[in-house]
């Protein structure tokens, strides 16, 4: 079993036979009411009555404290005879809120919600304001930060910051609206202390001094979502890849990276050929330490990338593609709330299978697809896979990544390039194009994209019904589509073979092996081996070996979880170090949880999160949490 994306634990109903139900047997479903699919329930905001439009943020980074504090002064539009403006807030410490005078503002924080926070609610004046300012700070566990000391760094000369505001964390270091479908501009000005260096999700115009402090100034004049708003600080360096593209991270690495993205240029030009002009100015992406609990977030002008990518040979570039496509779909056309996300998501697979099959051809793109594939019907024959809808009803007290799966992602591009072959390529891209650029700068429900489909795609009723549009979307099933098959992965079926009746691992020819490759050959090697044959393995090709061909996390990860099944002695120090040094979600949570099935994996587990938990992000202690709490209330499988 390889893991799903986000690996959430979701009460589905789970249909292991989806793949291979007919059309007529399935359970007819139509689109729910308008008012179900607009309503955001993870945002207290009241955007009728009173809407963000802007946020001014000056704020001052305490690493010794961990601690945001400063100023968000909001520009607000109201409704006549609105009294107040709602906000979501989770657990900021609210010093005091003010007008454009100066003048204090009576505010409220309402109770506290596990999933959403509170509210925060502020009394307006009956004059006409532009302008709120709140002054507050944030708390030192504030669940969309990450303080990194120096040791923790690759350089190791200063501590390392970041955000993660999505889905709805931006809340826990910004006062806002904090709903996709809520857009504002912003500006910034952020005080770090000498030697670091900020860098946002927006333009940087200014650099100075203030006292012993650096300031950075950034605008975004553009309306993006809270959730995009990002910033980082730390030891940075920059590297250019082409005039609008380059790299920032950590000395020690930069020039690793800008190697390894040197494709950026190309694929925001086969991005921009494919779907219009790319709208954001610069493309840049920013290398995390492992510790960020993903792979890529998409925030405009600079893409968060992990370090964890960076595996020597461009294998894993895929991601730069992915959250380049964000650009358009997400960023450009946002879902309107967290049960749209596989409009952002979905769409964004889609269109970085298209980036990836014009820079590296139809081969690579299509092992990409066929491994995704699997992992979809992998997850959805689980006991705890999925939901198999892509859109469903999310309650207000549901965790919204619990409608981040492999069905938003895989399926999600599924859906659309099933649509692709229904009216083939051409009219398919002059459809997403005009999505993109009819619906720019908004944020959209999965109603009003299929409405489009079924009226401006399909020319006709018989290509209506060959889309299956609601049984794609709203029944708990898939409907008949052509499964991606793979040349590159085809070609391994004889190793495969071979290695599952005895043959030594050494006698396959593993020379011009891509990294997927190797994925699949572990993923497909019987489960129960030997320690003597594990040792063959390890011997032949490298798999505990630094620097090999296969130290690539996501090989490595496929060996690890080998190396769990059969309790493999001689390879646990590998395990536990790539626990403690990587935090990316995607990558521990399913070792965890695998190891959680046995007693000796309880107690390993338990020791290296002990380890590793210093340098977690927020997210990744509270999913290991998760993982070991249930993993404990369950029957272990064996000893
Ligand atoms: N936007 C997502 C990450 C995300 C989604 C964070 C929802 C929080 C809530 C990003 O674009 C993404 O999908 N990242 C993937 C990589 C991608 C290649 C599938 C990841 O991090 O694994
Ligand atoms: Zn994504």
């Amino acid at each position: 079993m390889r893991a799903s994306f986000f690996f959430c634990v979701c009460v589905a109903f789970v249909c292991a036979s989806c793949a291979t139900m007919t059309a007529s047997t399935m359970p007819m479903t139509e689109e729910p009411p308008e008012a179900a699919m607009t309503n955001d329930v993870h945002s207290y905001a009241l955007p009728d009555v009173a809407r963000v439009t802007h946020v001014s943020l000056d704020l001052r980074l305490d690493f010794a404290a961990r601690v945001v504090a400063g100023t968000a002064a909001l520009t607000i539009e109201r409704a006549a005879g609105a009294t107040d403006v709602v906000l979501d807030d989770r657990g900021l410490v609210i010093e005091g809120v003010t007008d454009d005078d100066g003048h204090d503002l009576a505010f409220v924080v309402g109770p506290v919600s596990a999933v959403r926070g509170s509210s925060l609610t502020i009394a307006l004046p009956a004059s006409p304001l532009s302008k709120v300012t709140i002054r507050y700070r944030t708390r030192p566990d504030a669940e969309a930060l990450q303080w990194l000391p120096r040791e923790l760094t690759a350089s190791k000369q200063q501590p390392f910051f970041f955000t993660q505001g999505q889905a709805i964390l931006t809340r826990t270091w910004i006062p806002l609206q904090d709903s996709p479908g809520i857009r504002l501009t912003y500006d910034a000005r952020i005080r770090v202390p000498q030697g670091i260096t900020a860098v946002m999700s927006a333009e940087r115009v200014d650099e100075g001094t203030a006292g012993d402090d650096v300031v950075f100034a950034f605008d975004m004049p553009q309306a993006i979502p809270g959730y995009l708003i990002a910033l980082a600080a730390g030891d940075l360096k920059f590297t250019a890849i082409s005039a609008r593209t380059g790299v920032w991270a950590d000395a020690t690495v930069v020039d690793a990276a800008a190697s390894e993205f040197a494709d950026t240029e190309k694929m925001v030009a086969a991005a921009e050929e494919l779907y219009g002009p790319y709208r954001w100015g610069r493309f840049d992406i920013l290398v995390l330490p492992p510790s960020f609990p993903f792979g890529g977030m998409e925030n405009p002008r600079l893409t968060f990338a992990s370090s964890t990518v960076l595996a020597g040979d461009r294998s894993l570039v895929s991601l730069i593609a992915h959250e380049l496509a964000h650009s358009w779909s997400g960023n450009l056309v946002t879902n309107a709330t967290w049960a749209d996300i596989w409009l952002n998501e979905g769409t964004t697979v889609y269109f970085e299978d298209r980036i990836v099959e014009r820079l590296y051809g139809t081969d690579v793109a299509e092992m990409l697809r066929t491994l995704a594939w699997q992992d979809l019907l992998r997850s959805l024959a689980e006991k705890d896979g999925p939901d198999p809808r892509l859109w469903r009803a999310l309650a207000a007290e549901e965790d919204p990544d619990e409608a981040l799966s492999d069905v938003a992602y895989i399926k999600g591009a599924a859906f659309l390039r099933h649509l692709d072959g229904v009216v083939g390529r051409d009219r398919f891209d002059a459809f997403l194009s005009g999505w993109f650029n009819d619906n720019a700068f908004s944020s959209r429900t999965t109603a009003v994209f299929l409405e489009r489909v079924r009226t401006q795609l399909a020319k006709n009723d018989d290509e209506r019904a060959r889309m299956h549009i609601d049984d794609w979307a709203y029944a708990p099933s898939t409907p008949p589509t052509t499964q991606p098959t793979s040349k590159l992965l085809a070609q391994l079926d004889s190793d495969v073979v071979k290695l599952q009746n005895g043959a030594a691992p050494s006698s396959v020819d593993t020379q011009s092996f891509h990294a997927m490759q190797w994925v699949h050959l572990l993923q497909q090697l019987p489960r129960t081996q030997t320690a003597a044959q594990m040792k063959a393995l390890d011997d032949a090709w490298g798999l505990n070996a630094d620097h090999s061909k296969t130290s690539n996390n996501e090989v490595r990860f496929e060996w690890l979880r080998l190396v769990i099944a059969n309790h493999d002695e001689r390879s646990l120090p590998v395990l536990e170090n790539y626990l403690v040094t990587i935090g990316r979600r995607k990558l521990v949570l399913p070792l965890y949880e695998q190891l959680a099935t046995t007693s000796w994996g309880r107690e390993f587990a338990g020791r290296a999160f002990e380890r590793a938990r210093p340098g977690y992000h927020p997210l990744t202690i509270a999913g290991v949490e998760q993982t070991l709490a249930e993993a404990l209330s369950e029957k272990p499988t064996s000893p």
